[in-house]
């Protein structure tokens, strides 16, 4: 019995040194110690001893088994680390990998400057107001005081959808809108999308136009023009120089063309500003009573001042673009400069 336990230890101690895998020491742990289990037998054979031998080789089992757990449980626990450092290694990440970025778009040129552009003007008070884009001929030229033979009416700059529908030729008609809509006093800005059958390099068929009417009791030419100067200071940087030049348009009287000090040579004269040291922005002037007339306000209590500037002509002076045609060739090159 001694050499039979000494040979099943030093077979099972052997056997768990050999074995690879959590599987394995299981198997050798039932085959010895299970119900069925070769130490398992040997124990119930302690039995059949003499009563004096029981007690020495009841010890020798123990010793021997105390023996084999320890050396299953170290093992079990190195099979088990094993298994955990497979598993790190097999299931690692490479967090060096360099990311996939998101493509992200950025806000074109013109929908900058007319962001820009409303947000100076609701610091001065003005509400944001909008119009259609096929209008009627009466609210694009007859309200605004346009003669019925004026040459702006020619096919050549008009595109007519109808006889009296067009597409809009300036944000003009959204004065009329407004003032049908509601009585002073009235502070409004209109941007907006404009066409007229014209192209070349600053010209465009579709372009953007805002446009700007204070009306109001007592509003004068000198209020008309200390708005321009706090909104051109204010979009070009400050002390930017402003003139007005006398002109003429069928809805305003007096009427006044707006420079600005020119952005690039800064008024020595070059060849954006064609060496004349100005640069033409928008046009201006006081609202005429014929207008008034034609929306039911009474001329005689009331004044007002609007004005109006092409977006695509400042985009290009602010941010130094020299072909209107890039603005609309939405080359994405170009458009993720801005
Ligand atoms: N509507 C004019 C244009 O398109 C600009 C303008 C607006 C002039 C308001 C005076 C007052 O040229």
């Amino acid at each position: 019995m001694r050499e039979q336990l000494e040979k099943l230890k030093n077979i099972t101690l052997q056997a768990i040194k050999e074995s690879s895998s959590l599987e394995e020491l299981q198997e050798i742990r039932i085959n010895l110690l299970g119900r069925k289990g070769e130490l398992t037998a040997l124990m119930k054979g302690l039995g059949l001893l003499e009563p004096a031998e029981r007690p020495i080789v009841g010890q020798l089992v123990n010793s021997v088994r105390d023996e084999i757990e320890t050396a299953l449980a170290a093992a079990t626990e190195s099979a088990n680390q094993k298994l955990i450092a497979r598993r790190l290694q097999s299931e690692q990440i490479d967090t060096s990998l360099p990311g996939r970025h998101p493509l992200k778009g950025t806000k074109h040129p013109v929908s900058l400057v007319i962001e820009e552009i409303c947000s100076i003007f609701a610091g001065l008070g003005f509400a944001v107001a909008e119009g259609p884009e096929i209008e009627h001929d009466w609210y694009n030229f007859e309200a605004l005081n346009f003669p019925p033979e004026h040459p702006a009416r020619d096919m050549q700059d008009t595109f007519f959808v109808e006889k009296s529908l067009l597409l809009r030729t300036h944000t003009s008609p959204v004065q009329i809108r407004t003032m049908l809509k509601q009585k002073p006093p009235i502070r409004i800005i209109a941007p907006g999308t404009v066409y007229r059958c014209d192209s070349d390099a600053t010209h465009s068929p579709m372009f953007h136009q805002i446009e700007g009417l204070m009306v109001d009791t007592k509003v004068t030419f000198g209020d008309l023009k200390g708005i321009l100067t706090v909104f051109t200071n204010q979009l070009f940087g400050q002390k930017t120089g402003v003139r007005l030049r006398p002109s003429y348009f069928p809805f305003t009287e007096p009427s006044a063309e707006v420079d600005i000090a020119c952005v690039i040579c800064g008024g020595k004269g070059c060849r954006v500003c064609k060496n004349s040291g100005w640069l033409e922005i928008l046009g201006a002037g006081m609202v005429d009573p014929e207008v008034y007339r034609h929306v039911q306000y009474d001329a005689e209590n009331i004044s007002g001042f609007a004005f109006g500037m092409g977006i695509e002509r400042i985009a290009m002076l602010k941010y130094g673009i020299s072909d209107m045609r890039l603005l609309f060739e939405n080359d994405i090159r170009f458009l993720r400069q801005f």
